[in-house]
């Protein structure tokens, strides 16, 4: 049985969009691949409010993450570390061989402006990281506020992940003067993994052109000259750039604005639900998430067996990511999900825990 998917990525999946990746293969260095990659790279720019390249990455987000801190970082980066994935990158960051220090605050708090300018201010950092939510924690960072105080540091690169809320509510790169923005596809944008994109500003790859040590196969500035011609530096999965096609098709559908209400209005819902319950949340406002909500367990509800119960009625759901396993629980709602879905779910959670 297929386990309706509303853990915080993966995510369920459209069967337009399994179609599309059924598709007759063709050639990367064949015509028709380079059209294809012009139609899905000019679509991503918009969805991403950019003028700036936009590659696509044949690996998760950590693969680009990985290359990123490769290609970008030459003397020093700070990490800006609130979570499970933020810790990560860190640590990647160092494994990569670079000088870097990571400014950490506890699970489930942001990353403030306040914390960002105290750090570039020190004139250490030629590069910083940042995750705009915290998918472990479900806490959403102000982007908007933090961006506005990196533009006034220009020799720093702004390398950002927004893995699980682009397409969710407008991250407009330009705009917020964003270098680097990363995302893979298994999120918001409700495919399938195994397809990561990020778009790199002018300044960021004349940075990369004077960084050592970028490898291969995520090197910039194999990137940039293969886009001019529509194409990757190595093969890549063809399919999913069919499925992410299909995807931009469907989100012109619906229209963008109307995506990111109805990603408000299912935050609202979940929110509106655990209150009326009694349940607390590990994250203040105004740092919800919008497409995850992060749920202290302070009913104690025994959520090992609640995931196996609810596995046995035909949902997959998420009891707390690492250390946080038990404490809390996350229920996703972003990508394509729709209010009577999530309706359906918070109902057999009911149903399930009535005495608490
Ligand atoms: C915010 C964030 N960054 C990075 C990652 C790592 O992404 P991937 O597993 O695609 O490498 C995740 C995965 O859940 C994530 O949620």
């Amino acid at each position: 049985m297929h386990k309706k998917l509303f853990i915080p990525g993966p995510i369920e999946i459209a069967p337009e969009i399994l179609q599309a990746m059924a598709t007759p293969m063709i050639g990367h260095r064949m015509p028709e691949y380079a059209q294809l990659h012009g139609s899905v790279t000019s679509g991503l720019k918009k969805v991403m409010g950019t003028g700036n390249r936009v590659f696509l990455a044949t690996s998760s987000a950590f693969g680009v993450m990985e290359g990123a801190v490769r290609n970008l970082v030459k003397g020093r980066c700070v990490n800006f570390c609130n979570g499970a994935f933020s810790d990560k990158w860190h640590d990647v960051t160092r494994r990569c061989g670079k000088e870097a220090d990571a400014v950490k605050v506890p699970w489930g708090k942001p990353i403030t402006p306040e914390l960002v300018e105290q750090a570039l201010a020190t004139g250490r950092y030629d590069s910083f990281t940042l995750i705009h939510n915290e998918t472990s924690t479900g806490v959403m960072s102000p982007l908007g506020e933090i961006m506005a105080v990196a533009g006034r540091y220009p020799d720093v690169i702004s390398i950002i992940d927004t893995v699980s809320s682009m397409s969710a509510l407008p991250i407009p790169v330009d705009e917020l003067g964003i270098d680097v923005c990363i995302f893979g596809v298994q999120k918001a944008f409700a495919l399938p993994p195994g397809l990561a994109i990020f778009s790199a500003s002018e300044k960021s790859l004349e940075r990369a052109r004077s960084v050592e040590g970028r490898g291969y196969y995520f090197d910039f500035l194999e990137f940039a000259l293969h886009d001019d011609k529509n194409n990757t530096p190595s093969t890549p999965c063809i399919s999913l750039v069919y499925a992410l096609a299909k995807q931009l098709e469907r989100f012109a559908a619906e229209g963008l604005e109307q995506r990111w209400n109805r990603h408000r209005e299912l935050a609202t819902q979940v929110r509106q639900w655990a209150t009326g319950r009694g349940l607390h949340f590990f994250v203040d406002e105004p740092y919800r998430s919008v497409t995850l909500t992060c749920i202290a367990n302070n009913k104690g509800i025994d959520l090992k067996q609640l995931k196996g119960e609810l596995g046995v009625r035909g949902y997959a759901f998420d009891d707390g990511y690492g250390k946080l396993k038990g404490e809390t629980f996350r229920i996703a709602h972003m990508g394509d999900l729709l209010p009577n879905e999530l309706k359906e779910f918070i109902a057999v959670i009911d149903e399930l825990t009535p005495g608490f």
